[in-house]
């Protein structure tokens, strides 16, 4: 492996798995992360940590130079939707402003391939589900508006620059690594499985079911889960594919192609748990979409990436393992 790759993001949840995943294949890694929402206990040992803003230009680009740098995997950002609409201006600093000056930081180091951990909220409400990359990308919130205007940055400035990226849009991110060594640690917590994990270890008393009248099989919402540490391993393919055509550029959903209800992944919970968590319905949240699920076939074309933990049962488990774990540190 031929010089490091800087992950930014990387003490938090999504990031931290993708270190763990650079690691495993053989790369050196060095973490930019500001630990506002992240930890730096969550970032390996054998990573090395620069406790930075990315856009703080001169920090990055140090960074850049001292590892031998020649990758970008970029994690860091705002992720919380209903916090997008209440303070929009803090997703533009910290998802648009911020990605400018660390893509600005590659082109003017020399860094010469990005990741990009894009969103299926770029899409805003799919006419056509499973949403293929080409759908209309019609975002309904800042959050995903945000995520687009990086999108659409890095994509003149690979045609401007010696530089080639790869956009993935997450589908419903979730677990933990079936190994232990992480998961997702931050509080207040709005994700359906991270809230059912807190439910099944006493951490909360029951799980709304956030509307039961949608156009589905059960009544409510589907989404597309993605276990995290398959998630991770595809980062690391596609920056071996990045490697291995550097004039070409990729968007691709990160996604199984295969949806569950709220009631079928609570199902999953009672199963797996072998409890009876309280689910109490309740009216819709605003903006959520009757169904969000894939069309992962770009990335299996584009990628030799095969997902191992395409298993709700498997993904439930490790969240689970792992909330018991922060659990049993308290
Ligand atoms: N849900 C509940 N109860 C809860 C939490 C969620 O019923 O307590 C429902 C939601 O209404 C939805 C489903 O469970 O139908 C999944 O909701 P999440 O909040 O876990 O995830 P979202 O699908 O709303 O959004 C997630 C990320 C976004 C990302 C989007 C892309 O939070 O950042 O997936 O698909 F953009």
């Amino acid at each position: 492996r031929d010089g490091a790759v800087m992950v930014t993001g990387g003490a938090g949840y999504i990031g931290s798995h993708a270190v763990l995943a650079l690691l495993d294949a053989g790369w050196r890694v060095v973490v930019v992360d500001n630990l506002v929402t992240g930890f730096d206990w969550a970032v390996d040992r054998r990573a090395r940590l620069v406790v930075a803003n990315v856009a703080d230009d001169e920090k990055v680009r140090d960074a850049i130079r001292e590892h031998g740098v020649t990758a970008i995997m970029h994690f860091a950002g705002s992720v919380v939707v209903p916090e997008s609409v209440s303070d929009p201006l803090k997703y533009y600093r910290n998802n648009t402003a911020a990605s400018r000056s660390l893509i600005e930081s590659a082109v003017s180091e020399g860094v010469k391939h990005f990741i990009f951990s894009s969103t299926a909220a770029t899409y805003g409400v799919p006419e056509v589900v499973p949403v293929r990359e080409d759908s209309p990308q019609l975002p309904i919130n800042p959050y995903g508006m945000s995520k687009l205007m990086t999108e659409h940055m890095l994509r003149d400035v690979a045609a401007a620059h010696p530089l080639n990226f790869a956009a993935l849009r997450y589908f419903n991110v979730a677990g933990a690594d079936p190994q232990g060594r992480s998961g997702q640690s931050t509080a207040g917590a709005t994700h359906l499985i991270k809230i059912a994990a807190e439910a099944a270890t006493g951490k909360r008393g029951h799980v709304s079911v956030f509307g039961t009248d949608f156009a589905t099989r059960d009544g409510t919402g589907v989404r597309d889960y993605i276990h995290v540490s398959d998630l991770a391993a595809a980062h690391v393919d596609a920056l071996d594919l990045l490697l291995a055509e550097p004039g070409k550029s990729h968007f691709l959903n990160a996604g199984y192609g295969r949806g569950y209800s709220v009631l079928e992944v609570l199902d999953a919970v009672d199963r797996v748990t072998n409890m009876k968590i309280e689910r109490r319905m309740e009216g819709r949240r605003a903006g959520d979409p009757d169904e969000l699920v894939s069309d992962n076939r770009a990335i299996l074309e584009a990628l030799p990436w095969r997902p191992k933990y395409d298993d709700l049962d498997r993904i439930v488990t490790d969240a689970l393992s792992w909330e018991r774990h922060l659990a049993s540190r308290q």
